[in-house]
């Protein structure tokens, strides 16, 4: 089975947005580097567009189907890894925004403002315009970080086991575009 050129075109943008907003999330939050947060924040609500297309794709398309003979443990670990991915790249930016939007502090993409920031000028002070969505978008864009990464390292490991030890065309699939 071939995949289109779509699915190729959508997991490569999405792969390496999801691991550069990864690592730049962490980074920026721990390091308190608040001169990064437009920057991915505007990155983050971009790549949501991507996702969602590429849930329709899949929907339309169906998954890829896997090569040579796996076993049922193989087929089911991929099949969780493939959902739990998909399910996370949406999750992602939906958390990011319910948490920016959510707690007053505005979405704007590369300076287009999507939604007002709500600043009080005399106390200084943000106010959240709705904390318990803000709070589930926080929470949900903190703990799910060890199972994203997790399923990242599960995820690459075992493509290159295809690659390496089976040494069967999945990677060459996803990533040759001739
Ligand atoms: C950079 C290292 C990566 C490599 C080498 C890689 C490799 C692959 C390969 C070979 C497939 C096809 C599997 C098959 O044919 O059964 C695939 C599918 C998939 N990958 Fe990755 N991947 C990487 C990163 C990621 C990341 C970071 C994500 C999401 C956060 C991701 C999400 C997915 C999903 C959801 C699928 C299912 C098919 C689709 O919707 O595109 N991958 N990956
Ligand atoms: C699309 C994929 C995205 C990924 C993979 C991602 C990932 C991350 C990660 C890993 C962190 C660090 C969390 C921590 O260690 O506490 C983070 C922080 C943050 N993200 Fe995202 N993010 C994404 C999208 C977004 C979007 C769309 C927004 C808002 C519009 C956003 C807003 C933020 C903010 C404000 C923080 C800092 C939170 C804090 O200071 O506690 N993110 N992100």
């Amino acid at each position: 089975m071939q995949l289109s050129t779509r699915t190729k075109i959508l997991h490569i943008t999405i792969a390496f947005t999801m691991i550069f907003l990864l690592i730049i999330g962490i980074y920026m939050s721990e390091t308190e580097t608040f001169s990064l947060y437009p920057l991915h924040k505007s990155i983050g609500v971009i790549v949501f567009l991507f996702t969602a297309f590429r849930v329709l794709t899949r929907i339309r398309e169906g998954w890829p189907k896997v090569i040579g003979n796996a076993s049922k443990i193989q087929l089911a670990m991929a099949k969780i890894v493939h959902w739990g991915l998909i399910t996370l790249t949406v999750l992602y930016p939906v958390s990011g925004m319910m948490m920016s939007g959510g707690g007053g502090h505005g979405i704007t993409v590369f300076g287009l403002e999507l939604l007002a920031s709500n600043h009080d000028d005399i106390s200084g002070k943000t106010i959240a315009l709705n904390e318990t969505i803000s709070s589930i978008g926080h929470n949900l864009h903190e703990t799910l970080v060890p199972v994203l990464i997790l399923l990242i390292v599960i995820h690459v490991a075992g493509a290159l086991k295809h690659h390496f030890f089976d040494k069967d065309k999945t990677i060459t699939r996803m990533f040759s575009f001739k």
